[in-house]
């Protein structure tokens, strides 16, 4: 009797064996512990992560990374899949959830294969419950000329993605000037100072160009979508309208002729910190720092946060996004990229904490660092 017990089960037995065995991969597959910057970056698949120029977004519980796919050798240096979108709890590991916003095979759309996609970021909006993205457009054959910004949306975080339109921004609209900057810094419509202005004035009327891009919302909820602008002479901090896909008209301009890429933007102590770079491509330059207490300005120019062997080319890098470590007090990751232009999708990501002494902010380079850096902070 007990024998033919022993029977009954063994075939069942043998078959939880055999499921164990089949998911024995997944229970051993290592977790990442820690960051290292410019190293491969593998995601849950075991792939080298595929989001550059990225941003980050925070919903839920769970980390959303957006940025450009890129594929093999200089074409890569072109759109022709799109927005690849991936979620992490730790910031360490990370999930594939494939392409969030695809460019189009069809040849009369702005987003067709073969155009410019740049540094897409999302927001979420809490009004319309929606999911926006924008991110820097060029046309397909056009080069860098048509200096476009485009926007999609979206009803889940991880899209897909909507394309609405492209565009280039508040056409017709002057700058905003606070109380501070007004004296100094306003435009003279009749007669432009000087060849900024001259470019601000020849935009005035089709829309400002827009390039290197960053997205921001404030504790108030107002958006502000922050790019290059003016032949990347200047820097725009615009305001976005309630549901965030479009402007509202108001905007400043950040130190006209200074040219300055890569902007990204967080927010301490009412303090706001803009980190960009200068103007050379695909190389690397010195960072550079600004701060202020209002967003659109009077901003000061800091100079290069980086600090120690390689500062002067921010490490290889390019900032593209400062990322906001939830549930720690002074957490902030500055994250860029180390351009890889003759084989794109070879691009590594430089995520470094930024590290603060009062008001003062700086970035030092780490071979490998985990989040419990940020513990040891008081
Ligand atoms: C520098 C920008 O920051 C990048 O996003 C890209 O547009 C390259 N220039 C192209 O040269």
């Amino acid at each position: 009797m007990t024998n033919l017990k022993r029977n009954k089960w063994a075939p069942q037995k043998f078959f939880l064996l055999l499921i164990l065995i089949l998911h024995l991969p997944f229970f051993l597959k290592a977790q990442l512990k820690s960051f290292k910057p410019g190293a491969i970056w593998p995601d849950n698949k075991g792939m080298h992560i595929n989001a550059h120029g990225g941003g980050i977004l925070y919903h839920e519980g769970l980390y959303y990374w957006f940025g450009e796919h890129k594929i093999e050798g200089e074409a890569g240096n072109l759109a022709h899949v799109g927005v690849h979108c991936y979620s992490s709890r730790d910031l360490y590991n990370w999930k594939d959830y494939g392409i969030a916003l695809k460019v189009s095979d069809d040849p009369n759309s702005d987003i067709t294969k073969g155009c410019i996609l740049e540094r897409p970021k999302v927001i979420y909006n809490k009004q319309t419950k929606k999911f926006v993205m924008w991110f820097h457009l060029e046309l397909a054959g056009k080069g860098y000329s048509a200096a476009r910004t485009g926007v999609a949306t979206a009803d889940k975080a991880n899209g897909p993605y909507t394309f609405i339109r492209s565009f280039r921004p508040n056409a017709g609209q002057l700058p905003y000037y606070s109380k501070e900057t007004a004296a100094t810094e306003k435009l003279n419509i009749e007669k432009p100072a000087n060849k900024v202005d001259s470019i601000f004035l020849r935009d005035l009327k089709g829309g400002q160009m827009a390039r290197d891009m960053t997205l921001y919302v404030d504790e108030d909820d107002k958006a502000y979508h922050i790019f290059s602008s003016e032949e990347n002479k200047t820097l725009h901090i615009a305001e976005l309208n309630d549901d965030y896909t479009s402007h509202t008209g108001k905007f400043s301009r950040v130190y006209p002729g200074f040219e300055t890429e890569a902007p990204a933007i967080f927010k301490r102590n009412g303090k706001y910190y803009m980190i960009g770079s200068g103007c050379t491509g695909w190389a690397p330059n010195p960072a550079r720092l600004f701060t202020s207490n209002s967003i659109y300005g009077p901003w000061k120019y800091e100079g290069n946060p980086c600090t120690g062997e390689g500062a002067q080319k921010t490490y290889g890098g390019q900032s593209t996004y400062i990322l906001p470590v939830q549930n720690k007090k002074d957490a902030f990751i500055f994250m860029a990229d180390k351009w890889d232009p003759k084989d794109a999708i070879n691009g590594r990501y430089l995520w470094l904490p930024l590290v603060f002494n009062g008001e003062k902010v700086e970035i030092n380079w780490l071979e490998e660092w985990n989040l419990g850096i940020f513990n040891r902070r008081l």
